[in-house]
């Protein structure tokens, strides 16, 4: 069933914008691989993020910033080969952008050639305002990122809600501006109050896609192992679980082990 107030035959950055101007909340997931990307297209996802959290996620690394600029043009160019309608969007990962344009702008050039994404995501405000326009001069659409901000991770200590007190507010609403200001096309707001992303989302004419940062902006973001329940050790209190695949998949895991061992599989049907 959708509730789409306009069909769209491919998403692209001015559809996002449009859905914005026309109150049509955006819906986006993470992605890493050719078949969950496949799927989730399918299901009518607009927006799929193939985020550094494959860092976590399909590498197991504590932290996204092991993941290097190869790993995530491969997990990119898998998606790319599943997607007929979804606009990908893939993250530059830690150390490929930030204090050097040149090496910002010739990392988005890899990951559009190479993997075939049609737009890139970085973490920053004005700290990393020069990548952002130096890629964006080569027309390489940009979605920013603020909040919360997983590359960081090391200078904030946690992963707790960010921007809570009002320097810190004050400065994300200045980001905000000045990235909207650069030509950034969307931004998302990770894990920082809903009433702060209520503010920034009305003051931008570009999309606020948030994660942890309430109802009040213009689209959500998850990631998608969190939302099917694979992962279980994740508890924030914005994720909201569609299903329990880890309990699901323990049991398929257990069935096929309990019928091998008992010789049930493969049974006269099942084999040739
Ligand atoms: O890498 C990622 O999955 C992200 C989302 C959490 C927004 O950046």
């Amino acid at each position: 069933m959708s509730v789409a107030k306009k069909q769209y035959k491919r998403v692209t950055v001015k559809s996002l914008i449009e859905m914005k101007a026309n109150n049509e909340k955006i819906a986006m997931l993470t992605a890493y691989d050719y078949t969950m990307a496949k799927i989730v297209d399918h299901a009518g996802i607009d927006v799929i993020l193939v985020g550094d959290s494959a860092s976590n996620v399909m590498a197991g690394h504590e932290t996204t910033l092991p993941i290097t600029l190869d790993q995530m043009i491969y997990h990119a160019s898998s998606v790319v080969r599943a997607i007929d309608r979804a606009l990908i969007v893939v993250d530059l990962p830690f150390g490929t952008y930030q204090g050097n344009s040149r090496k910002a702008l010739n990392s988005a050039i890899r990951i559009m050639k190479e993997s075939g994404g049609h737009a890139v995501k970085l973490e920053g405000g004005a700290e990393i305002s020069k990548s952002i326009s130096r890629i964006l001069s080569a027309g390489i659409p940009v979605m920013a990122h603020l909040g919360l901000t997983p590359q960081s991770i090391y200078k904030f200590g946690t992963y707790t809600v960010r921007a809570k007190e009002e320097e810190e507010a004050k400065k994300l609403i200045e980001d905000a501006l000045l990235l909207e200001k650069l030509g950034c096309y969307a931004l998302v707001l990770e894990k920082v109050p809903a009433t702060l992303a209520k503010k920034v989302a009305d003051k931008l004419t570009i999309p606020v896609i948030g994660i942890g940062a309430g109802a009040d902006v213009d689209g959500q973001v998850l990631v998608m192992h969190d939302m099917l329940g694979m992962t279980h050790e994740f508890n924030p209190r914005f994720l909201r679980r569609y299903l329990n695949l880890y309990e699901e998949m323990t049991n398929a895991f257990q069935n096929y082990i309990k019928d091998v061992k008992s010789l049930d599989f493969p049974n006269k049907k099942e084999q040739y």
